[in-house]
């Protein structure tokens, strides 16, 4: 959440910084600003409410100057949408920050900073670090000492930059519980809370470790650990495409998104199985020497990831024969939960660091988990570095606030999962046989499944004007009907519920009328009869219903059923088949709906705030 960019060059940086900025707007976008440092010790510092389009409007009616720099695009926490509360904040014209996290401990530090004479003028968390390191350079022979003594006073996640206006051609930055990575170039050094930001200026990268504060320079970065000690961190070559933020001729990168699913698919499973089943290690070295002990294994996630997890509880449980639970991350980490023997944690994340789920990885390990899997998209984020191993999912950079392919490649790996597990429990041969060939069919089906694009289309016509929205499944389609729901929430803001089509006569039939779309996912499975009766329960009703299924399921069209006929699959892939259309569904009534698609209100991609 939010997005961080910094840089120390020989020329001017606002190019630099505000290309950084277009490519991390998806990570906050309330407000922009920027902040310039001259070599003369000049400093201009620029702010705008809404996207980053209007701080380069702003930017280009006057000679933007500056080789130091800082810019930041927000998503609020404390404080309002104001310029006043944009970053970058300064203490008195000298230094200037810009702040990812939350610190939780402001209201002290802002009242003690009173108290020695700071007027504030903004509602920020982040002002109390501008003025706290301005108090601590009276003590301090440097920026970076100031910026070291600073931080045993916060608590709560960081990731920040600060420049000193007396000390220009330098950036000190520190971290904790919000990434940052440092860009190397030549001549010039850069920083960014995500190497996104940097891809056209270097593919050279340091992954900053927690509690690490480090000084940049033109041709020198110093990262010192949260002791003070002088430490080497490994550069990375980043492999992420550089145009991976390209739109590629699409209207939105949702639906760019939507429609690389069956590329992407068959970039997660490349390598990883052909039709003798899985290749050997692909979940690293020695992992299968610890799935041979896993008597149980933990899922936690948050959001769509979250949705993933449920849907691989069916898959562990019915064809690997492992136990399995599954929990929001924020729940996990703060209560007291009982740990199974032989017990194996796997965390599910796209951008790898959201804080809840990194917290209770945290947890895990002192709680003595056996070991920790992570399912992860993006390399070199915290869970892939802190979990015992990592199974990337090759969903390539994704844009969309709303999650698409990030989560049908996280099924994919759970299925790949479900293999792996399977072999040390008993994996019936003909489930094995049938989820090898499923997969290896997965991103041809796939591309079959986009093709039904028009009837969605014109399904969405019929929806747009509703309020509210009730989501059926049944088995592991229910977890589908949730991720149905949650898209269509995130992206059209009609209220959408999702319910295990078992338990409507528990309470939800109650809300049935004619202005209340029930959208089913039908897939021509074991529980096809059940589903209908629920189907019928709704129709006796006078419910209006959207009915997702198997052509061979003999659902038909009339006045009060709409059926939108998908595919027929095997069973083990139906789930990631028919997540494809309830994308489309939300992608077009959104669209319809006029609300900004990639980045919906009040949301933010990739969640390091608690
Ligand atoms: C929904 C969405 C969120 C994320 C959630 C977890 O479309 O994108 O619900 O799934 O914030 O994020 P990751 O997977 O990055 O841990």
């Amino acid at each position: 959440m939010c997005g961080i960019v910094g840089a120390v060059a020989e020329r001017n940086v606002v190019e630099i910084l505000l290309e950084g900025l277009k490519r991390l707007e998806y990570r906050g976008y309330d407000s922009a600003g920027v902040a310039l440092l001259s070599a003369d010790g000049t400093i201009n510092r620029v702010r705008r409410t809404g996207k980053v389009q209007a701080l380069v409007d702003a930017l280009s009616q006057q000679d933007a100057l500056g080789s130091t720099g800082i810019a930041h695009t927000r998503w609020a926490t404390h404080g309002g949408v104001t310029e006043a509360n944009a970053h970058p904040h300064y203490s008195s014209d000298r230094i200037a920050v810009v702040h990812n996290g939350i610190i939780e401990n402001y209201q002290s530090l802002r009242e003690n900073l009173v108290k020695q004479g700071y007027t504030f003028t903004s509602d920020t968390d982040t002002e109390t670090i501008a003025h706290t390191v301005n108090e601590a350079l009276k003590n301090a022979d440097s920026l970076l000492a100031a910026v070291q003594a600073s931080v045993k006073q916060f608590h709560g996640a960081y990731g920040t930059v600060i420049m000193d206006r007396t000390d220009p051609a330098k950036l000190v930055v520190a971290r904790s519980g919000s990434p940052l990575v440092i860009g190397l170039g030549l001549g010039e050094n850069f920083i960014a809370s995500d190497q996104m930001a940097l891809l056209p200026v270097t593919r050279r990268f340091i992954f900053l470790e927690e509690g690490d504060v480090a000084e940049i320079t033109r041709r020198s970065v110093s990262i010192f650990d949260k002791d003070g000690n002088a430490v080497e961190r490994d550069i990375i070559e980043s492999s992420v495409e550089h145009d991976a933020g390209d739109k590629a001729g699409y209207r939105h990168y949702m639906l760019k998104e939507i429609h690389e699913q069956p590329v992407v698919v068959r970039n997660t499973l490349q390598h990883r199985i052909d039709d003798t089943g899985l290749l050997p290690d692909i979940f690293g070295n020695g992992a299968d020497e610890i799935f041979a002990k896993v008597k149980h294994v933990q899922i936690v996630a948050c959001g769509t990831s979250y949705h993933a997890g449920m849907t691989a509880r069916y898959w562990l449980e019915q064809y690997a024969n492992i136990s399995c639970n599954i929990e929001i991350a924020s729940e996990f980490r703060y209560r007291k939960s009982v740990v199974h023997p032989d017990s194996l944690l796997v965390t599910i994340s796209q951008s790898g660091e959201t804080a809840d789920t990194l917290a209770a990885l945290r947890l895990a390990k002192e709680l003595g988990y056996m070991a920790s899997l992570t399912i992860c998209n993006v390399p070199g984020s915290s869970l892939v570095r802190e979990s015992d191993m990592a199974f990337m999912t090759r969903a390539g950079a994704e844009i969309g606030v709303a999650s698409t392919k990030a989560f049908t490649t996280q099924l994919t790996a759970f299925l790949m999962l479900t293999l792996a597990l399977g072999k040390h429990n008993g994996i019936a041969s003909n489930d094995q046989k049938t989820i090898i060939q499923a997969l290896l069919n997965l991103p041809a089906k796939l591309e079959e499944t986009l093709a039904i694009t028009q009837g969605i289309e014109d399904l969405a016509e019929e929806f747009a004007d509703k309020n509210h929205s009730l989501f059926l499944g049944r088995g592991d389609q229910y977890p589908i009907a949730m991720e149905g729901a949650l898209k269509l929430k995130e992206i059209s803001y009609i209220h959408a519920e999702a319910y295990a089509s078992g338990e409507l006569k528990h309470g939800p039939l109650a809300l049935i009328d004619e202005e209340m779309p029930v959208i089913v996912v039908a897939p021509n499975n074991e529980l096809l009869e059940k589903l209908k009766s629920n189907v019928e329960e709704v129709r006796a009703r006078g419910g209006i219903m959207y009915v997702f299924a198997d052509k061979d399921a003999a659902f038909a069209s009339d006045d009060t059923m709409r059926v939108i006929n998908v595919p027929h699959c095997d069973g083990p892939i139906a789930p990631i088949i028919y997540t494809l259309p309830l994308q489309l569904l939300s992608y077009y009534v959104a669209l319809i709906k006029g609300t900004d698609v990639d980045q919906p209100r009040n949301l933010a991609k990739s969640v390091t705030v608690e």
